[in-house]
């Protein structure tokens, strides 16, 4: 049986959202208010984010069991701060109760929901019986992602929800990185954008070029047939000896090399540039590194230089790629979201490809802390469906609530 969310759409919506499905533990909430038919005022109420950046470091990538033992671990402080950060804030969302209030059915419900993880059980009986939480929705991520990982967000979801008597929704975790792009921070609103609008999402596990023609749909018109450029970056600042995640840290030297003049004297591939579609490709970028650095003793010099051609070859893939999509399929705005939307270079570069198609395009970005993964963009998501779509909300029975590594956008609404 599926639950019906809220069909008539209220004027405010109080949202806690939960994302796990990587290495960062995230939790939001906001009250999403309707200010006008294009424009939704949010309230960032609580955001808080747990990086595992640091264990994952030394397997010099995200280790799944271990993502998945640390979101168990760590989701219950995160969302014990949360309700404090709220209640300092006399938001009234939580009120304190007796634990005893907790009825023993709810209690069974929620062990039940959670028979294979009891040390969470044990945490949110302890921990967070203890409060009502006045909430209209409860957004989680669903996929795609590390499976495990995703798992441990929607069971403890899904028992928030029955300790709160709260519909669950399950949100792709892609419309998460498109929807970030579209709010805006110095007036804390999100509106619509004009349709259709293109999104490139470029992430540790995704890069994807998304239409949209109206708020209800997405459609997936081009992507990566293998690494993601993320995770490009990544196997890369491996090779070079830098530490994960890569990406920052390519970026950095790239930048350095830019700034000192500091070039290659062999250019790297640019993998599928000239292909007649909009699909990409970056492994073979990460083995043409390989070669170059392979039984060779490298200077930080080369290092330097090496990382700034690798910039430079994903930059001009992207370049034509996004090029390209907007000529096939024209658009009026460009979203960009994903970890990797948070260097300035692509960033410059994206803004620069677009001008020279047509200047009245307009590019959205997050700011750099909504790139990367948390949980308020997948609140965001949430907030636009119930202010700007006309479909329904739904929260899914316990056997059809699974998590789902290889959701696809295209199929998600
Ligand atoms: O969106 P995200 O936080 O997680 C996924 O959903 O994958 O993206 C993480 C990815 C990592 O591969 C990381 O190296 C990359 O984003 N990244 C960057 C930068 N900051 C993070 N890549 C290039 N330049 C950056 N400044
Ligand atoms: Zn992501």
């Amino acid at each position: 049986m599926v639950r019906i969310v809220n069909y008539t759409k209220s004027h405010m919506y109080t949202i806690l959202s939960i994302e796990t499905s990587c290495d960062e533990t995230s939790v939001s909430l906001i009250q999403a208010t309707q200010k006008s038919d294009t424009e939704i005022d949010i309230q960032k109420i609580s955001h808080l984010v747990h990086s595992q950046a640091d264990l994952h470091a030394e397997y010099g990538g995200v280790f799944p069991s271990l993502a998945k033992r640390e979101h168990a671990h760590n989701i219950v402080p995160l969302m014990q701060e949360l309700i404090i950060e709220s209640q300092h804030k006399h938001s009234g969302v939580f009120v304190s109760q007796s634990n005893t209030e907790v009825p023993n059915e709810v209690r069974q419900n929620i062990a039940h929901i959670l028979e294979r993880e009891p040390e969470l059980y044990d945490n949110i009986v302890r921990h967070l019986c203890g409060y009502k939480g006045n909430i209209d929705a409860i957004a989680v991520t669903q996929g795609p992602g590390l499976e495990p990982a995703l798992w441990i967000g929607i069971n403890f979801a899904r028992s928030l929800g029955v300790l709160w008597d709260v519909p669950v929704v399950p949100i792709n975790h892609m419309e998460g990185h498109v929807i970030s792009a579209l709010f805006n921070e110095h007036t804390s609103t999100l509106s619509p954008p004009p349709f259709p609008t293109l999104a490139l999402l470029i992430s540790g596990g995704h890069t994807e070029i998304i239409k949209m023609t109206d708020p209800n749909s997405y459609t997936l018109i081009g992507k990566t047939r293998d690494d993601a450029i993320g995770e490009a970056y990544d196997k890369v600042a491996r090779l070079l000896g830098l530490p994960y995640p890569g990406g920052p840290e390519i970026a950095r030297l790239a930048e350095h090399g830019r700034t000192k003049n500091i070039t290659s004297t062999e250019p790297l591939p640019r993998p599928m540039i000239h292909s007649d579609d909009i699909d990409f490709s970056f492994s073979g970028l990460k083995t043409a590194v390989l070669y170059r650095v392979k039984d060779t003793t490298l200077t930080e010099e080369d290092k330097i230089a090496l990382a700034r051609e690798f910039e430079d070859a994903v930059t001009d893939v992207l370049s034509h790629k996004l090029q390209k999509a907007f000529t096939e399929h024209p658009a009026q705005m460009c979203l960009v979201g994903g970890g990797v939307a948070a260097n300035t270079y692509i960033r410059e570069r994206i803004v620069d490809t677009l001008t020279n198609i047509d200047s009245s395009i307009d590019v959205k970005f997050p700011n750099k802390e909504l790139a990367t993964d948390n949980a308020f963009m997948i609140a965001l998501a949430l907030a636009f469906r119930h202010f700007f779509s006309t479909l329904q909300e739904e929260s899914p029975s316990d056997n059809t609530f699974r998590a789902s590594g290889n959701l696809s956008i295209s199929s998600s609404l």
